[in-house]
């Protein structure tokens, strides 16, 4: 059962509304198949609309994925439980901190100060899309060992999230991927390139450690020797919706608080913030969180909660980690 997203309001509700969206003409030339098809390929180093629309699919389990002799599957309201603590979790602390001392960077120092965190921040974006990869393949490996239905439908909303990180959207041309974005942010704001400031950085010591960290638990069921494949699936499942579930605090927060940078610091400084970045993300992690919410509906087994609250809990307690550095570096220079 599919359900289009088309907006962070209908994530929120999963509504059973279809895209009305039309085709753009590239991609209905890009339906035809065999050479014709490869004839049309549009060659573009940075094909980008001003805005990205969200048209993301979400498949929650139907008939067919019940069938009898299946273990049962968990139900969506033990992960909106699960997804409750996350609410309460150390993350959300970290991230608030964050965001307090983002807005109180001082105007006539703000570059200096915001450096160090750029330099953390665009390793650690870039390095969820390996651990989206990563929980992708932990479904994917299971073959042989869960449900086939049930596997095809948890990657079928997996593999959107991870698509979208280098601008493949449905139904859409491929847009800008959200290095892209990330780099044209960085440049309105800086009023130079990325590469510059990464050429003159040191190592991102906290967002690499977290990146271990990521790739460790997602791959080992969290250090857990005794798990078996499906339950090291269950738990980077889990791992992939906490994820998601906080980058649509995260992403939102941020945009906002680069609003108030704006107001006070960018605008009065004659600078035009490229939002798109920004916008894209605070628009679209509700819509991710909701397809990680999905996922885990399709393919975990109502005994493998505990599982699902450890990879969650594992994941909050790192990313706090994380953010916490980031708070630390600001408010040394405030
Ligand atoms: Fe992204």
């Amino acid at each position: 059962m599919a359900f289009a997203l088309s907006s962070k309001r209908a994530a929120a509700a999963v509504s059973g509304r279809s895209s009305t969206k039309a085709v753009p003409a590239v991609a209905r030339r890009s339906a035809r198949s065999g050479a014709k098809a490869r004839q049309s390929l549009v060659v573009s180093a940075s094909a980008a609309p001003a805005k990205e629309a969200w048209a993301a699919n979400l498949h929650v389990p139907g008939p067919s994925s019940n069938r009898v002799g299946l273990p049962q599957l968990i139900t969506k309201e033990q992960v909106q439980s699960l997804e409750a603590e996350l609410d309460q979790g150390a993350s959300m602390a970290a991230l608030r901190r964050f965001n307090d001392n983002l807005r109180a960077v001082p105007a006539d120092r703000w570059e200096a100060v915001l450096r160090p965190v750029f330099n953390e921040l665009t390793f650690n974006l870039e390095s969820f899309n390996p651990a989206f990869t990563h929980c992708l393949l932990m479904v994917q490996r299971t073959i042989g060992v869960s449900d086939y239905v049930r596997r095809d439908m948890a990657l079928k909303n997996l593999i959107q999230p991870l698509a979208g990180e280098y601008g493949m959207h449905n139904g859409q041309p491929q847009l800008k991927t959200h290095r892209e974005l990330f780099s044209d942010f960085f440049a309105s704001v800086f009023g130079y390139e990325l590469q510059a400031l990464m050429a003159d950085s040191p190592a991102p010591k906290a967002a690499q450690l977290l990146f271990q960290q990521m790739m460790r638990d997602i791959g080992s069921a969290g250090g857990d020797t005794s798990a078996g494949a499906l339950e090291q699936a269950s738990y980077a499942l889990g791992y992939n919706l906490a994820i998601e579930y906080l980058a649509d605090y995260e992403k939102t927060w941020m945009l906002d608080s680069f609003r108030d940078l704006d107001a006070r610091i960018f605008a009065p400084a004659g600078k035009k913030v490229d939002w798109i970045f920004l916008e894209v993300h605070a628009e679209g992690e509700a819509e991710h969180a909701a397809i990680g919410h999905a996922a885990v509906l399709n393919l975990v087994p109502a005994q493998h909660v505990p599982v699902l609250r450890r990879a969650m809990a594992d994941h909050d307690r790192d990313f706090a980690a994380f953010y916490n550095h980031c708070a630390n570096l600001l408010e040394q220079q405030l």
